[in-house]
């Protein structure tokens, strides 16, 4: 087989909230396919980072009042972290605000301009004279012309669902001020997309996409297609445009390129060549992995741009659709708004890896992640079927032949028929064929259970724990096992890694199906996955309820009118003598007994050995907080408060918290901060 050279990009999250389960359908499907690749020998690179540009972005920032760059910077190791901890396995991680997508900004806007492929004129919009900014659609808010319903959004309403121009809202707002938006007029910058319609037309129909989408592509184009805004004016987070000054590139310019970014920071840091996955496509191949709701920017501008430019063109887009939860979009109120780090608290990401794979297909149709059907499916599959099958051989061989699995195969028709599943299970991969895959994988899984139970081993082990018999029915047992681990394997590395180890085997490929292991002696088996606790996802659901934040309005009815008198002056000195630190809860329980307390067990980040440093703190906040929805939430704790005996025990410091009784805000910092880090 031929080693192919692939590069592989996943859409660019925006650097404004966190990863959740939505999200990472797209990237778990990509990172399968990565890992396939990669168990079939093929070179892959992985690339992917924040997108970090545009108004929405520079509003969060400056509503945290930190600058855009901290910002954006705290989210993507946040994103990065979340997406290592789902097994996500890029190989860089990057920013769009970097150089070297600034450089490649220019570079290819250059061309764009060269090639006279850019328009200006200007354009009217609505302006927000007190902020001094130009407002998208949904930075204003009005009175539906039509209906007359209030609050209606500037493009549509969400009562009568007539569609209109900002500028048609009786009594418009800004959202962000609440200003009254005026209308003022600005030069644009416009890339002449019209132009390139008989070659997206042919490009899209040239089987870089599956027809599905292809055709709603065509449905667009038919339509006729229309020039694109890529600029924007002052403020805004991104890149001036080289030679206009107060004009910046719209976001969705610079992101894709980002792609491009990211990979010429990993060819410097690994010596890679640029030109061969980007100028020249003969020899290499470049595939996006993307939503459907942004199948436009990918298939339409973006290679109209590259065509543009000189660069090679996309080998094909592989778009997912969305996720929806227990039938339904997520939800805060429901509950099913789940992010990634929520879920991570509760329970193991391969679960999800597997519930994904075992329902995608490489078709963009969305995919329910049904909660009941989930812990059902994952526990009847993976412990009940697959884990099964080496927890009923693995004792017999440990305890009766020191390990030692027999020399020769008892079965090999059965291990034949195993090994030959290998290219068909391989084709369904390489297709994006996921639930295919999963689907023979089990079916074989249901084959080797009946194998054995008909067997018996166990019947025969009572009376003869060594005999010859014993040891080939369970050496048979494992090497079907192993056989199947080598097929779930992108799906489940994590399981994987453990049963590398616990077979004693090196890192397994797929050209690893070609042989079984006789005579070879195995390590001892551990419980490679657990079943899903019903609990942990109840609790999980729970946890992404909006329990932290009450509306104003709930709150006002008892908080204080009157605040108490500021303390007297202090000296710097004095303040800096307390060591404030940020802090994670690990854990919060009920104290048997109290009143008002609840206890803590939180993680102040690594210490000097690098294990986490931990305390237990007491803290009066019974009153304002269910313990379940603290856990995994970030605190400031006066680290060097000297401990207090306390009637339920020793608490080790107190965390910072505003207010009394029902009132209580305990005092976080900001996403991104770390356990450990010195408040100041
Ligand atoms: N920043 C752009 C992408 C730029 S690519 C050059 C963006 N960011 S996003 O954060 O909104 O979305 C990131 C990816 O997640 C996109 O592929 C998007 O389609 C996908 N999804 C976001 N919500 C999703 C679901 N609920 N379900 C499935 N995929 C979802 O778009
Ligand atoms: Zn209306």
């Amino acid at each position: 087989m031929q080693n192919r050279q692939i590069l592989v990009t996943n859409a660019l999250p925006y650097a404004n909230g966190p990863i959740h389960l939505g999200h990472l359908l797209g990237y778990i499907q990509a990172d399968v396919w990565v890992r396939f690749q990669r168990m079939r020998g093929h070179t892959v690179h992985y690339v992917c980072a924040d997108d970090a540009h545009g108004t929405s972005i520079m509003l969060s920032a400056e509503k945290a009042a930190v600058a855009p760059e901290d910002w954006i910077e705290g989210i993507r190791q946040q994103h990065h972290r979340d997406f290592q901890r789902f097994a996500v396995d890029f190989d860089i991680y990057h920013s769009t605000h970097s150089v070297e997508n600034r450089e490649l900004a220019a570079a290819l806007y250059q061309q764009l301009q060269q090639h006279d492929r850019i328009a200006t004129r200007s354009i009217t919009q609505l302006y927000d004279p007190e902020k001094g900014l130009f407002l998208a659609d949904r930075f204003i808010k009005g009175t539906c012309p039509r209906c007359k319903a209030p609050d209606q959004y500037g493009d549509n309403c969400e009562v009568c669902a007539s569609t209109y121009a900002a500028t048609d809202l009786l009594d418009p707002r800004s959202t962000i001020s609440g200003a009254t938006p005026v209308l003022k007029s600005s030069e644009h910058y416009f890339f002449k997309l019209p132009e390139f319609a008989d070659f997206l037309r042919s490009w899209t129909r040239s089987g870089v996409l599956v027809p599905a989408v292809a055709n709603k592509l065509a449905e667009w184009i038919d339509g006729g297609l229309q020039e694109w805004d890529i600029s924007r004016d002052a403020p805004y987070f991104g890149f001036e445009i080289p030679g206009a000054p107060g004009k910046y590139f719209y976001v969705w310019l610079d992101a894709p390129i980002g792609y491009m970014a990211s990979f010429r920071k990993l060819c410097d840091e690994r010596g890679l060549s640029f030109d061969a996955f980007w100028r020249d496509g003969s020899a290499t191949e470049l595939w996006h992995f993307i939503g459907k709701d942004i199948v436009n920017f990918h298939a339409l501008f973006w290679p109209a741009m590259l065509q543009t430019a000189g660069f090679r063109l996309p080998t094909a887009l592989s778009v997912n659709g969305f996720l929806t939860v227990n039938g339904q979009k997520m939800s805060k109120s429901r509950g099913t708004f789940i992010t990634a780090d929520t879920y991570f608290r509760h329970l193991n990401p391969e679960y999800l890896r597997y519930y994904f794979a075992a329902k995608l297909g490489p078709n963009p149709d969305d995919l329910d992640l049904n909660l009941e059907d989930f812990a059902l499916r994952v526990n009847s599959d993976l412990v009940g079927k697959v884990v099964n099958i080496a927890s009923r051989c693995a004792g017999f061989i440990s305890k009766g032949f020191d390990g030692l699995l027999s020399v020769v195969d008892s079965e090999p028709v059965l291990t034949a028929e195993f090994r030959a599943a290998a290219e068909e299970i391989a084709g369904y991969y390489d297709q994006r064929e996921f639930s295919k895959a999963v689907r023979t994988i089990m079916a074989l899984a249901d084959r080797a259970n009946a194998w054995i139970a008909e067997r018996q081993p166990w019947v025969l082990a009572k009376t003869a724990p060594q005999s010859p018999e014993v040891q080939a029915i369970c050496s048979v047992g494992l090497n079907l096992f192993r056989l199947l681990m080598i097929y779930l394997k992108p799906v489940l590395p994590g399981m994987a890694r453990q049963v590398e180890q616990f077979l004693q085997v090196a890192p397994l490929s797929f050209a690893d199906a070609d042989s079984v292991l006789l005579q070879h002696r195995i390590g001892t088996f551990t419980p490679l996955m657990t079943r899903v606790d019903p609990s942990a996802v109840a609790a999980m659901i729970e946890d992404s309820k909006d329990s932290l934040t009450t509306t104003p309005t709930e709150r006002a009815v008892d908080s204080p009118l009157t605040r108490e008198p500021i303390a007297a002056e202090i000296e710097f000195p004095d303040f800096a003598k307390v060591d404030l630190r940020v802090a994670r809860v690990l854990d919060a329980r009920q104290v048997e007994g109290a009143d008002k307390l609840l206890q803590l067990t939180l993680d102040l980040g690594p210490g000097a050995d690098g294990a986490s440093v931990q305390r237990n703190v007491f803290s009066g906040i019974k009153s304002a907080y269910q313990p379940e929805s603290l856990v995994g939430k970030y605190v400031v704790l006066v680290a060097n408060l000297k401990a207090r005996k306390m009637k339920f025990g020793w608490s080790e410091g107190m965390i910072l918290a505003a207010g009394s009784g029902k009132d209580i805000f305990l005092i976080a910092p900001h996403d991104g901060a770390l356990p450990g880090s010195r408040v100041t």
